[in-house]
């Protein structure tokens, strides 16, 4: 007989506790904590899957040894999405896509499934928030109700795993989304902790099984009603986030983990009436509005994952009225930009402690590299200094605390996008690997050869 325990389960980090309180100890959210009961043993899923080999019998041992090198893949044909999965689904995976309400996600996947289902590979879609009438009426608009995709919208888990056990094992399945699952023997109420760790470990494990790839859709939210999707991100094969700015068109898959492709790669969409329009070259997109002579901006030759990106940085530099001046960031991270501040005050004699600082990264991107420093400390001096970036003149450098400009990876990768896209000069960390040795590079600064920056013509 099983034993049940009540606990307190935090919806956001899922710390469990012995006792309710306003405020989760572990991540410090406010309003989280969720009584659940808990069935101890045996494990929560272990009424839907059947586990092989009771007690006593010994475990298999395998080699090390492979048929293939690398994972079979079942490409979808959204480029985007096949780049950020790392080349295509993986039989037998799991993925999981995490984004805010609204950002798109049940619009990704629907084309996703449609792309595939009508390359003649069969597909399931399961909507636990949607009515079929509101899936197909989204089809509609986006041109997509011939793809012969199975529509349902069952939510018990049992069920599910019993209808895909009979008939044909489907490619691929998307459950749309985690947080409507449910399964009858835990006892908690759908979207807690205990019913989004059971379902979808139930699930992951069958699709693991079947050999087909199970897609899971799960919201952030910041209120911490609905339990996060981070506590089951340690399940999965492959964690995509998607992002976008309100008010921006632009939304951005990010993988990142992946146990079958590289982390940090993008993919870039724009949300139009017909949908999600893929991005081949976001660069010109993220340049669009790009207004040369304009102070405060400085391009920014990015990489995210295999691919370079080119970005602006735009930053305002305005005098405070405040006794503790503002710092805004969107699109960067707070104390990078800090960390930048302090450096140009300690290592250059720059004094904004006076001044307001603004800092944005165009066309809604979230720029996570550390080579980004040097643009937007670019940007702060010639918004501060109301002198623009010289013309057609793109940086990237990593800034030390020391004040030295650290060498980063992908330089001639860099430099190839921005002379693609007509730039003509780059300011880059000197020494920094560049192979055309043809170059005609000139020292900007004043001779040191490490820590320092160099000019290169493209
Ligand atoms: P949706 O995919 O439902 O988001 P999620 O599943 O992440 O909650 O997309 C919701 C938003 O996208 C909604 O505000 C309307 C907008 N949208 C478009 O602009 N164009 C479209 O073709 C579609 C289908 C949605
Ligand atoms: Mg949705």
């Amino acid at each position: 007989m099983a034993k049940r325990s009540r606990n307190f389960v935090c919806q956001e980090c899922g710390a469990v506790t012995a006792q309710w309180a306003g405020k989760c100890a572990t991540c410090g959210a406010w309003n989280c904590i969720v009584e659940e009961q808990e069935e101890q043993t045996p494990p929560a899923t272990a009424n839907l899957v059947s586990i092989k080999g009771g007690k006593g019998r010994k475990a298999n041992f395998e080699t090390l040894k492979t048929e293939t090198r690398d994972a079979p893949r079942i490409e979808t044909n959204l480029s985007e999405f096949d780049r950020v999965t790392g080349g295509g689904l993986v039989p037998g995976s799991a993925i999981l896509v995490g984004g805010e309400p609204g950002i798109g996600k049940s619009t990704l996947l629907l084309q996703a499934a449609a792309a595939l289902a009508q390359n003649g590979a069969p597909v399931i879609y399961l909507s636990g928030e949607e009515a079929t009438a509101q899936v197909r009426m989204r089809a509609a608009r986006l041109g997509l109700s011939e793809a012969p995709v199975a529509l349902g919208t069952e939510t018990n888990v049992a069920n599910i795993v019993s209808s895909l056990s009979d008939g044909e094992t489907p490619a691929l399945v998307i459950v749309d989304s985690v947080q409507t699952l449910w399964a009858e023997n835990l006892e908690a109420a759908p979207g807690t902790i205990s019913q989004l760790r059971g379902c979808s470990s139930a699930l992951i494990s069958h699709a693991k099984r079947k050999g087909y790839c199970l897609v899971l859709v799960g919201h952030v939210t910041k209120e911490g009603q609905i339990a996060g999707p981070k506590v089951i991100e340690h399940m999965v094969d492959t964690v995509l986030y998607f992002e976008g700015q309100s008010g921006h068109q632009f939304r951005i898959l990010r993988s990142v983990k992946n146990r079958f492709g590289p982390t940090d790669e993008i993919g870039v969409f724009e949300m139009g009436y017909e949908g999600l329009a893929e991005v081949a070259n976001p660069s010109a997109l993220f340049l669009s509005d790009h207004e040369e002579n304009s102070p405060g901006t400085a391009v920014f030759a990015g990489m995210e994952g295999t691919r370079p990106i080119l970005v602006e940085i735009q930053a305002l530099v305005a005098p405070s009225s405040l006794g503790t001046p503002r710092r805004a960031v969107v699109g960067w991270d707070t104390n990078r930009l800090a960390m930048i501040i302090a450096v140009l005050e300690a290592r250059c004699g720059v004094r904004l402690s006076g001044h307001d600082v603004y800092l944005n990264v165009a066309g809604g991107l979230r720029l996570t590299e550390p080579a980004a420093d040097l643009a937007a400390a670019a940007a702060l001096l010639s918004s501060l200094t109301d002198t623009p970036v010289p013309e057609h003149t793109t940086l990237f450098g990593e800034v030390s605390l020391t004040g030295a400009i650290r060498r980063v990876g992908h330089a001639e990768q860099r430099l190839k996008e921005a002379a693609k896209l007509g730039f003509s000069r780059a300011i880059l960390p000197a020494g920094n690997d560049v192979q055309s040795k043809d170059r005609n590079k000139a020292s900007a600064d004043d001779g040191q050869k490490n820590g320092g920056i160099e000019q290169v013509e493209l």
